[in-house]
């Protein structure tokens, strides 16, 4: 089972990449994952789209539609998702073949204020649900106060935000199974 972790955080010191980072080593077993790259997409645009998909952005909707499932970590910014992320949602978006049709889709937030990506994820997932892509609906996971769960390598220091992520992946091998759509 592949896994496409998605990274809505361009930056290097980012909580979010490095918890996706570290989710490879809280996979359950039968479980591989890989970080999609998304800072090389260029902004979405329908007639760039229709004159010809851009390589990053073929190389991502590829990517995603062989995964198994995607993994969205996402920062909140401005209560909302950052644009990088909107943007690479909307790359892959567009017919034909969109690639969240029928996709199974684990989110969790990670922010340095307290809430942890409150009011992101509700945006995340109803974006997703509206492309068919099957959101997972529990466990939630909310990465708050993040520096301080964190070391200067960005390894997890915090058992509870460990535990939190490996009931998350845990979730998500079962939920793969269920929402597969026979062909
Ligand atoms: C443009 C911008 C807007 C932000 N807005 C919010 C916000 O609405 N809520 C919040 O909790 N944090 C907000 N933050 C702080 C981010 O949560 C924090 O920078 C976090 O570390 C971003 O994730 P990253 O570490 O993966 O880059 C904002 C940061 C930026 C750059």
């Amino acid at each position: 089972m592949q896994i496409l972790a998605i990274s809505g955080s361009l930056r290097k010191g980012s909580y979010n990449t490095a918890a996706l980072r570290a989710c490879n080593e809280l996979l359950p077993s039968g479980m591989t994952m890989r970080i999609a790259t998304i800072a090389d997409l260029p902004m979405f645009d329908q007639d760039v789209f229709d004159a010809g998909i851009p390589e990053p952005a073929k190389r991502l909707r590829a990517e995603i539609a062989q995964a198994d499932g995607v993994l969205i970590a996402s920062p909140e910014y401005n209560f909302s998702l950052s644009g990088a992320l909107k943007n690479a949602i909307d790359w892959a978006s567009r017919p034909p073949n969109q690639s969240w049709q029928d996709k199974p889709v684990a989110i969790f937030s990670c922010t340095q204020g307290p809430l942890g990506g409150a009011r992101v994820q509700y945006d995340l997932r109803r974006i997703l649900v509206q492309l068919w892509a099957h959101v997972l609906p529990r466990p939630e996971v909310f990465i708050g106060n993040a520096p301080g769960k964190f070391d200067a390598q960005g390894r997890i220091t915090d058992e509870n935000t460990k535990k939190f992520l490996t009931d998350l992946l845990a979730g998500f091998k079962p939920w793969i199974e269920r929402m597969k759509v026979k062909k």
